[in-house]
């Protein structure tokens, strides 16, 4: 089964969250979906959502609590129903200047609250066109996950998005995203032995439900991580379908 997980991103009014989850409530698909609202849609989605769909947040602290305006810790996002947590998506990074070394701070935390992390990396089009993609995203799997060294099964997944990829419509080839999830598999395997080896591995960057299967396809791609096209409740169901 694949893991379809959607991110929402800064959208959704609430009347918007209300209509998606009453069109996908009771809707049958075949693979697992995933939510993550703006964290203050989380109960609200959980309310409606209905038991098949587990939501998350987008984000989180490293702390556990304490003076630190605007951010939501691990532990409340846990207490308010989430299922996981987004850390270290390119638009962290680039526009809130997130570090690795934070990231692996955010992901420890979540973690040791039993939220699911998915752990974003990916390289930009610079980097690409520098051959540079493997060593890239290596060394944020390296750097993001220090001091990581076991978690319960099934709670650490990594999402590949190619920075060029995201919300441009320029997909990265089924080749393109075999090649960088086949790499990783290796290196988590290289770091965690056969529990690496078992991290769903999720493709990001434009998956629209016309290219989805074929990227879904691929060996090691285990799920897709999905922006624009989660947002409407038709485009989102034909990927779950
Ligand atoms: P798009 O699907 O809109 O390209 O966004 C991808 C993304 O950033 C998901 O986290």
């Amino acid at each position: 089964m694949k893991l379809i997980v959607g991110n929402w991103k800064m959208n959704q009014t609430l009347s918007q969250v209300k209509a998606f989850f009453e069109a996908t409530a009771h809707a049958s698909y075949k693979q697992t979906a995933w939510i993550a609202p703006q964290a203050l849609h989380i109960s609200t989605s959980l309310s409606l959502a209905g038991a098949k769909i587990k939501i998350g947040a987008q984000n989180c602290s490293e702390h556990d609590s304490g003076a630190f305006t605007g951010e939501n810790s691990p532990a409340s996002l846990k207490d308010a129903g989430a299922s996981f947590v987004l850390v270290g998506h390119s638009e962290r990074r680039q526009i809130f200047g997130e570090q690795n070394k934070t990231l692996s701070l955010k992901a420890a935390k979540a973690l040791s609250h039993k939220l699911a992390v998915i752990f974003c990396i990916g390289e930009t089009l610079a980097e690409r066109e520098s051959n540079q993609t493997l060593a890239v995203v290596k060394k944020q799997l390296r750097e993001g996950l220090e001091g990581i060294s076991s978690w319960d099964e099934g709670l650490l997944i990594v999402a590949y998005e190619p920075v060029w990829a995201i919300g441009t419509g320029k997909v990265a080839t089924p080749a393109q995203a075999q090649e960088v999830h086949a790499a990783l598999r290796a290196e988590l395997k290289e770091m965690y032995g056969e529990s690496g080896a078992k991290v769903r591995l999720l493709y990001g960057g434009s998956v629209k439900p016309d290219n989805v299967v074929e990227l879904m396809s691929q060996r090691d791609i285990d799920g897709a991580l999905v922006g624009g096209a989660s947002l409407k409740a038709n485009d989102f169901l034909a990927l779950c379908q």
